[in-house]
């Protein structure tokens, strides 16, 4: 027997949680920390948090009383478990946190967290030491590469974080109190994790960042790169076969991202571009510095542009001084941009924000009355998308076994999963298959060539 440490990461929230945990997770395994899926045989325990919406710190504080009991179980074997608070609650709420719950050993920033092993090594000495500066330096260039051997083992896709905070501001969100000020990656430290991802096996980056389509990085020349110009450098890493990234504003999508939609295959016809909310009167006093119409008539271009890219979004309601009219304003954007999928929400008063002080609070009942109708249109439009894939032909990237012995899953361009029966050696493989059934959200499929002939086919292709 070893005697290995082992790290239980409880990951909330958004794509970029996900991937600060694997980076954490990373650091960690530098030093000797192995993960474990399993709170009961940790030594820490690290909660990732997030503050976007209501009660996230509620959540965690009752999540930190059940590890509280752990923790006292564990003293009585005589054994120690340290337990940290990460992601955007840490930064938040930071001294409060030790304050409140005095089992936290360490509170670390999403800034910061690449000086967890030393926080790690403090906190044994002197427990509740929080970390939640913006440092100066950089924390990428402080932690420790992708594809050491032995430090990951990971299917063929993976996020790699571009650009994070938000300048933006918009009335009701957090982001750009909890993570900061826009900050982008350097271009070439983008693509040397790339390389590193695409020499350990992965296929499929998704790059991601607050407000990605924003991203201004410093590229090799000197010059200021923009999104656009990234991906056409990025398509020419070998083995790297797909793109994607998130989460868009509609005022960062410029004419270049559009055209690299048209002109790049590598990039995914699968675009996440949030609205909100449809009528002018709340867009504006979300401070969303954009019309619907300007919104609408966004999509046609990037429609013109690439005609089967699938749009997804992401909607608020109740939002402080919503009428029914400002909300059935957001059903008729709905009825005409039509979403593959989307995300929606009732809007929750956020301590700090702009919106958060103000009158006019719309009753739960009406927030959940909109919200109902507004989920029963998204699903019919995602059904009918779902639906309007069978007979289709095209690429999926295959990502894992599936929930059958002999299937696996991948996913289509348009970030459907897609199941079908392949051998497990074949993961990773990009397979042109065509879709069969369809059932919720999931598509069936068989690859191309074992379809009987009478299968309609329609192949899917760019604008050219
Ligand atoms: N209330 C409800 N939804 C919110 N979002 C962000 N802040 C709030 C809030 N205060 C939603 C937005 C955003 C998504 C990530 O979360 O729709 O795009
Ligand atoms: Fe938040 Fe997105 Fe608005 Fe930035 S653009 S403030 S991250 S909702």
């Amino acid at each position: 027997m070893t005697d290995t440490k082992r790290v239980f990461i409880k990951s909330y929230g958004c794509q970029m949680n996900v991937y600060d945990a694997e980076r954490m997770g990373e650091a960690l395994a530098a030093e000797g920390y192995q993960q474990t899926q399993s709170v009961d045989d940790a030594d820490l325990v690290l909660l990732n948090t997030c503050h976007i919406r209501e009660k996230a710190a509620e959540k965690v504080y009752s999540e930190l009383g059940r590890i509280r009991v752990l923790k006292e179980e564990r003293k009585a074997e005589g054994r120690a478990l340290s337990v940290g608070v990460a992601g955007c609650v840490a930064q938040a709420e930071g001294d409060e946190i030790v304050r409140r719950a005095p089992t936290v050993d360490f509170v670390v920033g999403p800034q910061s967290y690449h000086r967890l092993p030393a926080l790690l090594e403090r906190s044994r000495a002197q427990p509740g030491v929080v970390d939640i500066d913006f440092p100066a330096e950089d924390k990428f260039d402080a932690l420790p590469g992708r594809t050491r051997p032995g430090l990951i083992s990971r299917g063929p896709t993976a996020f790699l974080t571009v650009q994070e905070g938000c300048d933006k501001f918009c009335a009701f969100c957090v982001v750009p109190y909890t993570r900061g000020a826009e900050v982008s990656r350097p271009v070439a430290r983008i693509i040397a994790e790339a390389e590193d991802l695409a020499a350990a096996g992965v296929r499929e980056v998704t790059l991601l960042g607050q407000n990605v389509n924003a991203y201004h990085g410093e590229g090799p020349d000197g010059r200021v790169w923009d999104l656009a110009r990234l991906c056409y450098r990025l398509s020419e890493i070998e083995g790297l076969a797909r793109i994607r990234y998130t989460t868009s504003h509609p005022l960062d999508m410029t004419d270049s991202l559009i055209e690299a939609h048209r002109d790049l295959p590598t990039l995914m016809p699968y675009l996440h571009l949030p609205v909100q909310a449809g009528s002018d009167r709340i867009l504006a006093a979300m401070n969303r510095r954009h019309a619907a119409e300007e919104y609408v008539r966004l999509i046609e271009r990037i429609r013109a542009a690439r005609p089967d890219i699938a749009l997804s979004g992401d909607f608020i309601v109740g939002f402080p001084g919503e009428t029914d009219a400002d909300f059935e304003d957001t059903m008729r954007l709905v009825e005409t941009v039509r979403y593959a999928s989307a995300y929606s929400f009732k809007y929750s008063s956020r301590p700090g924000t702009p919106a958060a002080g103000k009158g006019e609070q719309v009753p739960e009942p009406v927030k959940g009355e909109r919200l109902q109708r507004l989920q029963a249109l998204l699903n019919e439009q995602a059904d009918e998308f779902n639906r309007s894939m069978v007979g289709r032909t095209f690429d999926i990237l295959l990502e894992k076994p599936g929930r059958r012995e002999g299937q696996l899953t991948g996913r289509s361009p348009y970030l459907q999963p897609v199941h079908l029966s392949a051998p497990h050696a074949a993961i990773g493989d990009v397979m042109q298959v065509t879709v069969t059934d369809v059932a919720g959200h999931s598509l069936f499929a068989e690859p191309v060539g074992s379809v009987s002939a009478e299968a309609p086919r329609v192949a899917v292709g760019g604008a050219a």
